[in-house]
C-alpha cells in the first residue's frame, strides 16, 4: 500500500488528523504520506489570533473569527484530549475556562510533542480539489512564491472550519446607518465600544460572548434583539433583550414591536456559512450548522466519494476530543482497519442521525447526543477511552451556573474526565481579569 493523504488546514481538526496517523499502531507507516496544507503562517486554526480583518497578508479572506480578550465558552473539562490532558500540559491544575492563549498553548503542546509540523506546508492556499479516478487532484498556491503546484492524493480530509465565513442578514436601512455595522468575524476589541451603545443580532454564542466582553471593558449599553427568543439570563441592569429588529433610520434601530433604540453600533453574531469555494458540487458539503450533518456517514465519510472525508463539521458541543473521536475513525477507514458499507448503508446513517437529532428536547439532550456520537466513534479504534458522562456532567454545570449567574459561570471549576480532579478556582473573577495573556492567567495566586 502506498497512499497519499491530503488534509486542509492546521486547526484542531486537521492537527488531530497528523496526530491520528502519528500515533498509529507499531509507529507512522512507511507507506502512508501526509500532507497538511494550511493557508495561515502558523497552526492552530481560529485559536490563533488575528489582528487583521476582511484580507490577510497575501489577499485572501481572513480566516480568523477570534478577538481580544475571548475566554472558553464552555468548561475545558469538555474538550480535553484524552491522550493529553491539562495538567500534563502545564505541569498543575489550571482553572476551567481558560482565556485563548491558554488554549491555544494546550494545542500546540500536544502536537509540537508529537513532532508533526513537518507535515504541513503553511502559507499555502488550497484552491481547487477534483475527483480523478479513485484519487483526487489538489491545486495549492504557495503564497509566499505566489505560485501554484498540482498534486494528486488518494484521500482528502477537508478540516478547513465553519466558523469562518460570515452569515451578513441585510436589514432596511442599513446603507443609510450614521454607525458603525460589523458581523462578529471581524470584531477583535471590546474597547473600542466602550462607552458606546452596542445594538446585538443573534441570539447564541457570539452574541452572548461579545456582548458580555463589550459589557466587561465599559460599554454604555447593549440591546440584543432576538429573532426566534431572548437568551433569558439574568442581564446586568443596562443590558437589555428586545424583539427582532424592523429597520433603521439614522442612527436609530426600530424593533418589530415599535420600540426603538438609538445605537452607536450594530454588531451582526448571526452565524457562519459552511463554505468550501476549492470544492466542486459534488465533493462540496452544503449543511447548515447542526448536530447530523447532510451527506456524511458517521459524520465524516463523503456519500458521495467515500475517499473523500470532513471532520468537525457539526455544530458543536464537543470540541477537541469529538475531532480526535474522528480523525482516528477516518484514519482507521484508510488504513483499511474500518470497512465503509454501500452507498444505501451510508444514507440510512445519516438519516437516522438526522430524525434523531429532531428529537432532541433541549441543549442537555444535545450534549448527551453528540457526547454518544464521539462515544460511538472512539469504541471503533484505539483513541484512548475516557468518562464521556464525566464530560457531559460538566457541559451540564455549566449550564446550570450560566442560569445562576451569567457573568460569573466562568469562576466556576469542573472535574476532569481525563484526571478525575476537580479544577481550581482562577486566582481573579472572570469580570475583574482585563488581562488575558497567558503568563497572567498561569500566575499562582
Ligand atoms: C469566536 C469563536 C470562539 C470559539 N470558542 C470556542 C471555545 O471556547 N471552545 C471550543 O471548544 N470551541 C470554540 N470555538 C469553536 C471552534 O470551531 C473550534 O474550537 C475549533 O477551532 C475548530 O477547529 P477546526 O480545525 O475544525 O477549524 P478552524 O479552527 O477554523 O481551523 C481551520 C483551518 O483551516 C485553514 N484553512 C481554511 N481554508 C483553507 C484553505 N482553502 N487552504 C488551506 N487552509 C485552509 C484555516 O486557515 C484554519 O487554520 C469557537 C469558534 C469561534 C468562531
Ligand atoms: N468565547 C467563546 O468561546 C465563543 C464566543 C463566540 C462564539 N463562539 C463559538 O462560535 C461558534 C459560532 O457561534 P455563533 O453565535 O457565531 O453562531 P450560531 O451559534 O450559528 O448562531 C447564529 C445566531 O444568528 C442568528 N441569526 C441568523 N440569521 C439571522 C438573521 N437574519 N437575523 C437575526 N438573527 C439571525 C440565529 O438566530 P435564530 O436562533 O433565530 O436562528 C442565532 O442566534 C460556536 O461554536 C460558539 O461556541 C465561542
Amino acid at each position: 500500500m502506498n497512499k497519499r493523504i491530503c488534509v486542509i488546514g492546521a486547526g484542531p481538526s486537521g492537527l488531530a488528523q497528523l496526530r491520528a496517523f502519528q500515533s498509529e499502531p507499531g509507529g507512522v507507516s512507511r507507506d502512508v504520506e501526509v500532507v497538511c496544507y494550511e493557508k495561515q503562517a502558523d497552526w492552530g486554526g481560529l485559536w490563533q489570533y488575528s489582528w487583521r480583518t476582511g484580507t490577510d497578508e497575501h489577499g485572501n479572506p481572513c480566516h480568523g473569527s477570534m478577538y481580544r480578550y475571548l475566554w472558553s465558552n464552555g468548561p475545558k473539562e469538555g474538550l480535553e484530549f484524552a491522550d493529553y490532558s491539562f495538567e500534563e500540559h502545564f505541569g498543575k491544575p489550571i482553572a476551567s475556562y481558560p482565556p485563548r492563549a491558554v488554549l491555544l498553548d494546550y494545542i500546540v503542546g500536544r502536537v509540537k510533542k508529537a513532532g508533526v509540523r513537518d507535515a504541513i506546508q503553511f502559507n499555502t492556499l488550497v484552491r481547487d480539489v477534483r475527483a480523478v479516478g479513485d484519487g483526487f487532484d489538489v491545486t495549492v498556491r504557495d503564497c509566499l512564491l505566489d505560485c501554484e503546484t498540482t498534486e494528486n492524493f488518494d484521500h482528502v480530509v477537508v478540516a478547513s472550519g465553519h466558523f469562518s465565513v460570515p452569515n451578513l442578514p441585510h436589514y432596511e436601512g442599513f446603507e443609510h446607518y450614521n454607525g458603525r455595522i460589523l458581523h462578529a468575524h471581524d470584531f477583535r476589541e471590546a474597547r473600542e465600544f466602550t462607552d458606546k451603545d452596542i445594538l446585538i443580532l443573534g441570539t447564541s454564542y457570539s452574541a452572548e460572548d461579545i456582548g458580555s466582553q463589550c459589557w466587561k471593558y465599559g460599554c454604555k449599553s447593549v440591546t440584543v434583539a432576538h429573532r426566534t427568543a431572548p437568551m433569558g439570563y439574568d442581564w446586568p441592569s443596562n443590558w437589555q433583550e428586545v424583539p427582532a429588529l424592523s429597520h433603521v433610520t439614522g442612527r436609530t434601530a426600530y424593533f418589530i414591536d415599535g420600540t426603538s433604540k438609538d445605537v452607536d453600533a450594530i454588531i451582526l453574531c448571526t452565524g457562519y456559512k459552511h463554505h468550501f469555494p476549492f470544492l466542486p458540487d459534488d465533493l462540496r458539503l452544503k449543511t447548515p450548522n447542526v448536530l447530523a450533518s447532510d451527506d456524511l456517514y458517521k459524520g465524516v465519510v463523503w456519500n458521495q466519494n467515500p475517499n473523500l472525508f470532513y471532520l468537525g463539521m457539526q455544530d458543536q458541543w464537543y470540541t477537541f476530543n469529538m475531532f480526535d473521536a474522528q480523525a482516528w475513525y477516518v484514519r482507521d477507514i484508510i488504513m483499511g482497519r474500518i470497512a465503509v458499507p454501500d452507498l444505501t448503508v451510508r444514507q440510512a446513517d445519516v438519516a437516522k442521525r438526522q430524525a434523531e437529532e429532531a428529537l432532541l428536547a433541549d441543549d442537555y439532550a444535545c450534549i448527551a447526543y453528540q457526547g454518544a456520537y464521539t462515544q460511538e466513534l472512539i469504541d471503533e479504534t484505539d483513541y484512548p477511552s475516557f468518562d464521556i458522562e464525566a464530560a457531559n456532567k460538566a457541559f451540564y454545570e455549566w449550564k446550570k451556573c450560566k442560569k445562576k449567574g451569567i457573568m460569573e459561570f466562568r469562576n466556576h471549576g469542573h472535574v476532569s474526565p481525563m484526571t478525575g480532579a476537580k479544577a481550581p478556582a482562577h486566582h481573579t473573577a472572570w469580570v475583574d481579569a482585563l488581562d488575558d495573556s497567558l503568563a497572567s492567567y498561569l500566575k499562582s495566586g
